[in-house]
């Protein structure tokens, strides 16, 4: 497996650690396992953070792929893409807002929020390794400049 190929393959794979373990988290929960439901979901976060590390790393030090599939396809692949990116950010500011309000106590609205957060991650993971599927496996990618050599190559 080449450079382009080895980090977008890990982190994918830390966002799909990520939701399994959120699964099991919201199951915990369900079943008032409330001492393993925070732990796991703790693990989960951290999956999630070792993915953006690596993300923003490759993103900076290799550079982001190109569609390498047919031109009629790049349109609806950037769409898909950018559906998929504002579901990460979205889940990001989610995914905080849940945990501080677990770590504060209060549980009704933490409930609430973690229900959303759940289900919007499930989601951005799904898309995620559809956009990888779509960049890596059915097509050969093409590649761009790191943004480092971007700023300062
Ligand atoms: C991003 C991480 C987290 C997510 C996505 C999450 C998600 C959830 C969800 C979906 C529920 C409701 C389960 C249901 O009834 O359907 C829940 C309940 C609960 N969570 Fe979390 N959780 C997270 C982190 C935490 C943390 C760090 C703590 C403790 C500090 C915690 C403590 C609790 C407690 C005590 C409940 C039961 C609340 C109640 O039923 O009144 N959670 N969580």
């Amino acid at each position: 497996m080449d450079k382009y190929t080895i980090f977008p393959t890990i982190s994918t794979s830390f966002i799909v650690i990520s939701a399994i373990l959120v699964a099991i988290g919201w199951n915990l929960a369900i079943k008032r396992k409330l001492d393993q439901h925070k732990k796991v979901m703790i693990a989960a976060a951290i999956a999630a953070i070792i993915f953006f590390i690596i993300y923003s790393s490759r993103t900076i030090l290799v550079g982001n792929t190109e569609w390498g599939g047919p031109d009629g396809l790049k349109p609806y692949y950037l769409t898909f893409l950018l559906f998929h990116i504002v579901l990460a950010t979205v889940a990001a500011v989610f995914g905080i807002t849940t945990l501080v309000l677990g770590f504060k106590s209060r549980f009704a609205k933490h409930r609430k929020w973690g229900r959303v957060t759940s289900i919007i991650w499930f989601f951005t993971a799904i898309t995620g390794v559809a956009v990888y599927i779509l960049l890596y496996m059915m097509y050969p990618g093409g590649h761009t400049k790191p943004m480092i050599d971007a700023i300062f190559g």
